[in-house]
């Protein structure tokens, strides 16, 4: 661990004995308020930090508890402070996928709503950790994990799909105090292999290829640090081979601020992602604190693609360490010394003066799309088209595209019979019936009905030689 870090998450709220061991052991390794968070005019001072931030391009966010968006000053502070979000926990595995094949939306989307509601970018977090992985995850072996992981990620993906502006894709996939490159020894890591988080981030391109894809980890804010070296060299890696990698997330669990941080922030963006701070919170109180947050808020604004900072909670009262009152308000949301002092950083920031750019997919070697059927949507009907978005020995990964034709429809039926004794093994964003070789799939509750020319998509994962049989759609 980090010289500056904090208790590894995993832990909810260690005691403060705990923490201190840990911190000490750990030495020298590298009702909804419609305010919405505007850029101030220019020249004057921002009074939000959401508002300060966007000046230069940025933004700040904080972790929300859905559970606390029914206490009235909670909901205000967030929805006045903050122009993005992140799920504290409503968007992990066990919350959407409580039973395989079978997602469940409905906290996440209320987070959501409000920050639609609200002018807030939403982060996702997240789609493949070790941590909050249901049960039914841990006894799949070898090809099975990998189906249920990839047909986790799509139907993730897929249902937030254009609502999110950056999903953790793989979330602390790195060892604590190994040699350099040692990865965790998790369920993921020993049936899959290493190369689970390359298959985790292709998967997720494909499904959602406008969302920023991030890599997020603790204690990977020291430079120097072997944890901080190995996912150096793996985002060194993916970006020399292709693999799809958009972003660095440093959780930023602080006690106090490593004196090399700016210099980290700075090295990972020159391998040419970003850099986004994702989980900042910092012990202790006054001064102190608030000297901690600006040299944070500094490091960031001092790089530019360094794109925004991310606070682990709103209030310190609901925070998952709030025995240390690490946030920027305190358990009456109040601000502390520590807002001023990062409202002011982010005031000062010059204007990015490099924004960049939505991630356009990076070409991959494999797997080759596959030829798609077009045929041509008829007035009133709809058209299907099949593409194999990955394969790998013995399974394959499909996306098929719905298109209304002329006229609207207010459902849709697509079928197709398997050339080569394939099955489905799961299936998401539609219903499926099988009979013998030929597959029927109907709309889901929520995607049948598509404006004149409007597209949907469901995917599947199955067993076999990866094909594309022709497709019929027809609409009720
Ligand atoms: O919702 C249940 C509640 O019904 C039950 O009564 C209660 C009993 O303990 O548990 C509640 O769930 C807890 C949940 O937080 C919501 O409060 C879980 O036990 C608890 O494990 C969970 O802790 C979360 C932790 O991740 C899990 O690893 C924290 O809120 C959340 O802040 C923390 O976030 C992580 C990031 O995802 C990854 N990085 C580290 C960070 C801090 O650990």
């Amino acid at each position: 661990m980090g010289e500056n870090a904090l208790p590894p998450p995993g832990a909810r709220r260690p005691s403060a004995g705990s923490r201190r061991a840990l911190v000490a052991g750990a030495l020298g390794v590298l009702g909804a308020v419609t305010v919405l968070a505007v850029p101030a005019p220019a020249g004057a001072a921002a009074s939000t930090l959401g508002a300060a931030a966007a000046q230069s391009g940025r933004y700040f966010g904080a972790a929300v508890a859905v559970s606390r968006l029914g206490e009235s000053a909670y909901l205000t502070t967030l929805n006045r402070e903050f122009n993005s979000v992140t799920a504290e926990n409503e968007m992990k595995w066990d919350a959407t996928e409580p039973s395989r094949g079978s997602f469940s939306f409905g906290s996440a989307d209320r987070l959501v709503s409000n920050a639609q509601s609200n002018g807030q970018k939403v982060r996702g977090h997240t789609m493949v950790w070790h941590a909050q992985t249901p049960g039914w995850v841990q006894n799949l072996q070898g090809n099975d994990l990998r189906t249920a992981m990839i047909n986790h990620i799509n139907g993730v993906a897929n249902h937030f799909k254009g609502k999110i502006h950056t999903w953790d894709v793989v979330n602390e996939a790195f060892a604590d105090g190994g040699s350099v490159g040692t990865l965790r020894s998790s369920i993921f890591q020993q049936r899959l292999g290493n190369g689970f988080i390359e298959e985790a981030f292709r998967a997720a391109r494909a499904a959602d290829p406008a969302a920023k894809l991030c890599y997020n980890d603790y204690n990977i804010d020291d430079a120097n640090a072997n944890k901080t070296r190995g996912v150096y060299n793996m985002v060194r890696d993916f970006k020399a081979r292709g693999v799809p990698i958009d972003c660095v997330g440093l959780q930023s669990h602080f006690g106090g601020v490593p004196s090399n941080y700016q210099a980290n922030i700075a090295q990972f963006a020159a391998l040419g992602v970003d850099v986004q701070i994702t989980e900042l919170d910092i012990g202790g109180s006054g001064s102190g604190q608030a000297d901690s947050y600006r040299r944070v808020a500094q490091a960031c604004v001092a790089v530019p693609r360094c794109t925004g900072i991310t606070v682990w909670g709103v209030t310190d009262k609901y925070s998952w360490r709030s025995g240390d009152t690490p946030l920027l308000f305190d358990g009456n949301y109040n601000k502390k010394q520590a807002y001023d002092a990062v409202l002011n950083v982010l005031n000062g920031a010059t204007p990015n003066p490099t924004p960049t750019p939505t991630p356009t997919p990076t070409p991959t070697p494999t797997p080759t799309p596959t030829p798609t059927r077009t045929p041509t949507p008829a007035p009133g009907a709809c058209a299907a088209t099949i593409a194999t978005t990955t394969s790998w020995s013995g399974g394959f990964q499909s996306t098929v595209t719905v298109q209304a034709g002329s006229s609207a429809v207010s459902g849709w039926t697509v079928r197709w019979t398997w050339p080569g004794g394939q099955t489905v093994s799961s299936l998401w964003n539609g219903e499926h019936t099988v009979s013998g070789s030929a597959v029927t799939v109907r709309n889901a509750s929520y995607n049948g009905s598509l404006a004149a020319g409007a597209s949907t998509t469901f995917g599947f994962t199955a067993n076999g030689t990866a094909a594309t049989p022709a497709l019929t759609c027809t609409s009720p």
